[in-house]
Formats: structure tokens, C-alpha cells, sequence
């Protein structure tokens, strides 16, 4: 979609990352890094002050202790973080099962590390599970759960009592989950309910069995830096270090040193953060919704899911392809987010990572869409 949205001239509002600056601070340590030589491999596993400022990190934020040198595998975005963690834990003829809709890599991670995906529907208006469902999904061939939270693409954010079903169910059924976090600080709190990052590997028992991954990508503005990680204990650990390794060796050195700058960073980075993404939300969803949409609100990560019925197209593809080339706007079909096309067919996503005249630009474009009906 970005492709074809510079092929045609369209505003961007596809593919999930920021088109305006990283914050000043971290490019600069990027750049002393390189100027003072840091160029060579680092550990494979990671650089030992990047491992140190990540547990540190994960001490303060989400009160788990974690060892650097037994329980931390830097690796090329959270994108190789999930495959590695899936190749070394999983084997032919497991079954990893996916919520869907679900980001684009899940099931091909699955399916590269030879196992069967088994879906489980999370539902609109609410993205909701039915625990019925979840449980009747969980057999003895259960390997994994992929749990991404704050959700891609729905904006869901599991509260406390879905964690922990789903983390009963990992315990009953001996499985391990893997948590995708990259957007645990884009949550958008609201009156009358409890919006906040819950860690699976938080919750009592689930420590032992779960891979958290997650990336410098979102939370830094820094998604060409292909910088991730994971944390697991320390005999999964040691599994995917084993698989990253072979796989890429080592994440960029010099992007490490400017990592180990930006978890240092106070409160307030976040804070700023969180509140200037709720500041796009908030200006992208009424926009939305004027041009047609029936827009799901999302309570964190930085994408509106939409449904678009309607506007009397025959699936998300025409649509799709219609917003690029006539009203100059690019989105993601729906249909690339489930594993039957049909259920994403009246779907499409935007993201709104975008500054502001570029909202407004996108804005400006909607105003043109008409239905068909
Ligand atoms: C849920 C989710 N996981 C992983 C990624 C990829 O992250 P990274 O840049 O760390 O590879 C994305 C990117 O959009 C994402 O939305």
C-alpha cells in the first residue's frame, strides 16, 4: 500500500509508521555512537548496556525483574523477535492459535516455524473473545498463544480479566505465549474504564511461559532502526538466541548504544508521547466518521479500524483501490488482517501516526468520498 500510495500521489495512511521526526536527543546518540566507533558486531544476543537499560526498563515499568545476561535476546525489530521466539520454541505439527483479525506476520511466523495457526475471532464493535470459543480452540497440540496488546488492528487493550483466562487457559493446557507489546505506551485512558498495559508475563504463573516482544520501533519514532527484542526466561532464552544467531547475527551496534539513551528517558517522554497520539486519534476519528465510516474507537496502538458498508463497494480491495487513485488517500484492506479474505471484505485501516498537516491533507482529500448506494 505505501508503494502504490507513492505511485499514485495518495496521503499515506497505510502502513504503521511515523512520517515525522525521532525525537532530536536519540538521533544524536545514534550519531555520537557511530562517530565514536561503535561500527563493529555487537554481541550477538545484544549490546550489554542495551540489555542493562531494557531490564532496568522493564524493572520500573512493569515491576518485573529480569536478568540482561540470561533473559534478553536483542534482535532486528520485534519482526524477527516473533519468528525467532516461534522457531525455537515451536515444532512440526504444534498448533499456535491467533486472534483475528491479526497482524499481517503472525500466521506466516506460524506456518514458516511449521505449525498449524488456529484462529479465534476477536469481534467488532468490541473486539471482544468468546471464552467458549478460546477454550474449545486449546487441545493437547496447543504450542502457543500470540497475544498482541495493546491490539494491531483493532486498538484493543485486554483488560485484566481477559489476561488472565487467557493466561488459565496457558497454564491448564502447558502452552506459552507470546506477547506482542510494541505498542504498550500508546493507550488512550478513558472515564469508566480501566485502560492500562497489562505484561502477560506479569500475571502469576505466566512469567515462566511467556516470550515478551517488543521493539524500540513504536515507542521511539524509529521504525527504520530495526532495533527489538525479546524476554523470556532463561532456557527459551538461550533457544532463540540459538535461532536469531544463524538468523541475523546482531541488531545495528551504533542503534543499540542510542537504545540504551532512549530507555533512560523520563516519565515525561512518554507522557508527551501518549498525549500527542490521542491528540491524532481524536482528530482522525470525527474525520472519519463525516466521510462515511463507521469508525471502532481504539483505546491504544495508533490505528482506526473501520467499516465501510457503507459505501456500497463490493470488498475492501475496490475500495481500497478507489480511495488511492480518486480521492488520493491510501488505507490497508481489511482483508489482509484475517485468514479468510471474505471476513475483512467491508474493512479497511488507517493509521494516524502522521503530523498534523498530513491529518489535515488526508482530512481535506475524505471530504470528497461519496457512497455508491
Ligand atoms: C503489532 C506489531 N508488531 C510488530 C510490528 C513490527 O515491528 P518492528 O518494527 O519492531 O519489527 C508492527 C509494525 O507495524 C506491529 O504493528
Amino acid at each position: 500500500m505505501t508503494r502504490e500510495a507513492l505511485k499514485h500521489g495518495a496521503v499515506n495512511l497505510s502502513q504503521g509508521f511515523p512520517d515525522f521526526s525521532a525525537p532530536e536527543d536519540i538521533k544524536r546518540k545514534a550519531m555520537e555512537a557511530i562517530d565514536a566507533d561503535v561500527n563493529q558486531y555487537a554481541i550477538t544476543w545484544g549490546a550489554k548496556d542495551f540489555r542493562d537499560a531494557l531490564a532496568r526498563k522493564t524493572h520500573s515499568y512493569l515491576g518485573i525483574k529480569i536478568d540482561p545476561e540470561e533473559e534478553i535476546t536483542v534482535t532486528c525489530g520485534s519482526t524477527e523477535g516473533m519468528i525467532a521466539a516461534m522457531m525455537a520454541t515451536v515444532d512440526p505439527g504444534d498448533e499456535v492459535i491467533v486472534f483475528e483479525p491479526f497482524y499481517e506476520n503472525y500466521a506466516p511466523d506460524a506456518i514458516l516455524s511449521d505449525a498449524q495457526p488456529r484462529y479465534v475471532p476477536l469481534r467488532a464493535p468490541d473486539w471482544t473473545f468468546d471464552r467458549d470459543e478460546l477454550r474449545a480452540t486449546f487441545n493437547k497440540k496447543t504450542k502457543a498463544i500470540i497475544v498482541c496488546n495493546p491490539n494491531n488492528p483493532t486498538g484493543r487493550v485486554f483488560t485484566l480479566d481477559e489476561m488472565n483466562f487467557i493466561a488459565g487457559l496457558c497454564q491448564e493446557f502447558d502452552a506459552l505465549c507470546f506477547t506482542d507489546e510494541i505498542y504498550e505506551h500508546i493507550l488512550y485512558p478513558r472515564e469508566g474504564a480501566d485502560i492500562r498495559h497489562i505484561s502477560m508475563a506479569q500475571l502469576d504463573g505466566m512469567r515462566e511461559r511467556t516470550v515478551v516482544v517488543n521493539s524500540m520501533s513504536k515507542t521511539y519514532s524509529v521504525t527504520g532502526w530495526r532495533v527489538g527484542y525479546c524476554i523470556a526466561p532463561p532456557e527459551i532464552t538461550s533457544a532463540i538466541r540459538k535461532v536469531h544467531d544463524f538468523l541475523t547475527v546482531g541488531a545495528a551496534a551504533p542503534l543499540q548504544a542510542a537504545g540504551a539513551y532512549a530507555l533512560s528517558l523520563p516519565q515525561e517522554y512518554y507522557d508527551t508521547l501518549q498525549k500527542d497520539y490521542q491528540a491524532r486519534r481524536d482528530m482522525l476519528l470525527p474525520v472519519l466518521e463525516r466521510s462515511g465510516f463507521r469508525t471502532f474507537v481504539p483505546d491504544g496502538a495508533y490505528y482506526i479500524m473501520t467499516d465501510i458498508s457503507g459505501f456500497g463497494f463490493a470488498d475492501d480491495l475496490e475500495f481500497t483501490r478507489h480511495l488511492i487513485r480518486e480521492i488520493g488517500v491510501a488505507c490497508v484492506p481489511g482483508s489482509s488482517f484475517y485468514s479468510v479474505p471474505s471476513y475483512g471484505a467491508q474493512q479497511v485501516r488507517f493509521c494516524f501516526c502522521k503530523k498534523d498537516e498530513t491529518l489535515n491533507l488526508a482530512a481535506e482529500r475524505l471530504s470528497q468520498l461519496k457512497s455508491r448506494l
